[in-house]
């Protein structure tokens, strides 16, 4: 399909996931939470106890898991892994660790290509991950990177989980917040980087009312 796609690619806690759907819901596009099929892949390989060091076992284990997104009765959105709601589990740090180790292999990459370009639907879709604007949609007519301190990184997803009753400590999220960009970035295959003709902007100490028309205006623009 030649829908157009606009592109939200960061590190994790940059507010791409809140601004994406803003974005998407503004614009009456199609979200595509590229993450969430990792972290999907992740607990799939967890739950059914698939060694997480043998490629070939954890790229089947990413062709044979269903992944479905629904939303409930009050509009919240809702992640199905093979049937089950996982949508609690899928936003634990630990799944964010799991599916940053199995993101790493080319196969398991490989194994959610299609899926993804399946979101690309009239009238258009908004695409948050890492390699949205690089690898999966580098054709896109609008590409965003969104930054933000590792510090105000860490604080949102702190209060992302404690706004769902998860304690964790801020200090050890900063940690494994850092482990897990600083792995993003540094792989092989798809590392996070920004595409070349990507607008960059830094949320840092911004709301995200302001990020999102800033978005919104790099889309009405024209790219
Ligand atoms: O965005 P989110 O924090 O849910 O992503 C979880 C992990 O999935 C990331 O740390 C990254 O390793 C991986 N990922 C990826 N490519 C994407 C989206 C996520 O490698 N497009």
């Amino acid at each position: 399909s030649s829908s157009p796609v606009l592109t939200i690619d960061g590190p994790s806690g940059s507010g791409k996931g809140t601004i994406s759907r803003r974005v998407a819901e503004t614009l009456g596009w199609h979200y595509l939470d590229s993450g969430a099929l990792y972290r999907a892949v992740g607990l799939a390989a967890a739950w059914e106890g698939v060694d997480l060091d043998d490629d070939e076992a954890v790229e089947a284990c990413a062709r044979r898991t269903r992944i479905r997104f629904a939303d409930d009765a009050a509009g919240e959105p809702r992640v199905f892994v093979n049937g089950q709601d996982a949508t609690d589990e899928l936003r634990l740090e630990t799944t964010g660790a799991a599916a940053s180790s199995i993101a790493a292999k080319p196969g398991v990459r490989a194994a959610l290509v299609d899926m993804q370009h399946d979101f690309r639907q009239p009238p258009g879709l908004v695409a948050d991950g890492r390699d949205m604007g690089t690898v999966i949609f580098p054709d896109a007519a609008f590409k965003v990177f969104l930054t933000a301190s590792a510090a105000e990184r860490a604080e949102r997803r702190h209060k992302q989980l404690m706004d769902k009753g998860v304690s964790v400590n801020l200090d050890s999220l900063l940690g494994e917040i850092i482990a897990r960009d600083e792995r993003d970035a540094n792989r092989a295959v798809a590392p996070l980087k920004p595409a070349p003709e990507a607008v960059i902007i830094d949320t840092t100490g911004i709301g995200i009312e302001a990020v999102v028309a800033r978005v919104l205006a790099h889309v009405h623009e024209g790219g």
